[in-house]
């Protein structure tokens, strides 16, 4: 068993390994020391709790019984999960963080010797932290399980909109904060208890109301959203148990999901404000379903492998937007392999990464990582979308939302106003995707109709391999 300053001097080292992993997560070329700086601090964490001065010799077995168990659950989930069901994972995951919250704190406020010794000022500031962190743990649980919901396709992305809603929420509030008022003046751990769960059940119908409102297009707002709240919910749970490792993991958690909140809802166009308030989604992010008068108009034209294939031999400035339907074909690899042999005829070849391409947070990044595609010439779509118009031919692969040119054309198509990469002013554009279907917001694609673009239609992974072979002919 480890001394309480062992412990400490642990603590401390875990903490700066996160911060090292944080940091290191934030570029591509360091992300992979950023993962190790990561788990060797979640490794010392753990020891450092585990043996630490808190945990005595019988509950040892019980510690050790539930790793085993969620450990094998998490090694089993993790190996037999796509790259495509990620998204779906985390969601999950944060949604465990909240039940994690919500149960620590119950156990917490019945728990008679976690108050014990403790000074009436002590005691109420106690009981805030239990009544706060159950509050954040079960919004965070109900949002992050219909957040799986809706990313699995589970739940439809429609939002769904109660009438008066504001005020159902603000009622909501009103309640809660009144019952927090009866539960720090129970007098028994019966009344508080009473009052502990009408708050949880208002909290998770909070939950569920606010990520149901919330349009498809705006998910990747929410993934991020969510995980922010789970930090918080972990910083919440270190109050309540007195880790001070927990309360900082949990802040940092929750300060750099605030982050990447800010970060995805500016590259969506949208208000971080009202993304807090859960309010959002609602009237651009309807999914006012394009068709009818705003049917493009001109006409499809497809292309075959090999007309592809010439167009790139003939190329001096190529730039390829992956999405989607890349990480669905598994075309990383196919991608790799056009891009070396072009590059060795002397073709300037670059990518433009979307942020919201994808699933998740930086998807596009790690699949090019993992085909070894070279750093330096990924770019940001702030840095390359200039350079559209001197570029010869762009190449989308299995991508849609990100390249519609009705965020900037229709004002009133959901997705009006979000930044978007503007292959259509390339000298020619192709489209890789199976068929006209549209993508994750539902909606038409006028780049399909443009004049100088060019369709070619299959399944993203046969059809690189196709184009591979016919340049290498
Ligand atoms: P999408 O707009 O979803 O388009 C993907 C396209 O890939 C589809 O239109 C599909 O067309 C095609 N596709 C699917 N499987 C394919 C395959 N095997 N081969 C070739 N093509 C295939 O994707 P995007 O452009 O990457 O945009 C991302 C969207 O997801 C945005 O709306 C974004 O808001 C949302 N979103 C993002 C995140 C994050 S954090 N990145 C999280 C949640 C939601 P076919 O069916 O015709 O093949």
């Amino acid at each position: 068993m480890m001394s309480s300053s062992l412990t400490s001097v642990a603590y401390l080292g875990a903490t700066i390994l996160f911060i090292l992993s944080l940091g290191g997560l934030s570029n591509p070329e360091t992300s992979r020391r950023g993962n190790l700086y990561g788990m060797i601090g979640m490794t010392i964490a753990v020891l450092a709790t585990v043996f630490g001065p808190r945990v005595t010799m019988d509950g040892l077995p019980w510690i050790i019984g539930a790793m085993v168990v969620g450990g094998s659950i998490g090694l089993f989930a993790a190996r037999k999960v796509q790259m495509t069901q990620m998204p779906e994972l985390v969601a999950l995951m944060h949604s465990l963080v909240g039940l994690a919250a919500c149960l620590v704190g119950f156990a917490n406020y019945i728990d008679p010797i976690a108050a014990l010794n403790l000074s009436s000022a002590e005691k109420a500031i106690h009981e805030i932290e239990i009544y706060v962190g159950i509050l954040i743990g079960a919004v965070t649980f109900a949002g992050s399980l219909i957040a799986f919901g809706k990313l699995s396709g589970k739940i439809g992305g429609k939002p769904l909109l109660l009438p008066g809603r504001h005020f159902l929420n603000l009622i909501g509030l009103l309640v809660v904060i009144a019952f927090g008022y009866q539960f720090l003046h129970a007098e028994t751990i019966d009344a508080g208890m009473f009052a502990l769960t009408v708050m949880t059940v208002i909290a998770l119908l909070f939950g569920i109301h606010m990520v149901m409102a919330i349009g498809g297009a705006d998910m990747p707002v929410v993934v991020s959203m969510l995980n922010s709240y789970s930090g918080w919910a972990a910083a919440a749970t270190g109050f309540m148990l007195n880790n001070d490792l927990l309360i900082v993991t949990g802040a940092l958690v929750g300060s750099s999901g605030a982050i990447l909140s800010y970060i995805m809802c500016r590259a969506m166009n949208r208000n971080f404000i009202s993304v807090i308030a859960g309010g959002f989604g609602t009237g651009g992010g309807s999914p006012a379903k394009a068709g009818g008068e705003a049917q493009p108009a001109g006409e499809v034209v497809a292309i075959s492998a090999a007309e592809t294939a010439e167009l790139l031999r003939d190329a001096k400035n190529v730039i390829i937007v992956p999405g989607y339907g890349m990480a669905v074909a598994q075309a990383q690899h196919a991608v790799n392999e056009i891009t070396q042999v072009l590059r060795e005829k002397g073709v300037n070849v670059r990518f433009g990464i979307h942020p919201v391409a994808g699933r998740m947070p930086g998807h596009m990044n790690v699949l090019l990582a993992e085909a070894k595609v070279p750093y330096d010439i990924v770019m940001e779509m702030d840095e390359i979308n200039a350079d559209f118009p001197d570029t010869d031919v762009s190449i989308v692969i299995g991508a849609n939302d990100i390249v519609n040119p009705a965020a900037q054309e229709d004002p009133t198509s959901p997705i009006a106003g979000m930044p978007v990469l503007e292959v259509w002013k390339a000298k020619t554009s192709i489209v890789m995707k199976r068929s006209m279907a549209s993508g994750y917001a539902g909606i038409e694609n006028p780049l399909f109709y443009k004049e100088n673009n060019r369709m070619l239609f299959g399944d993203a992974k046969k059809m690189l391999d196709e184009v591979l072979v016919a340049l290498k002919a």
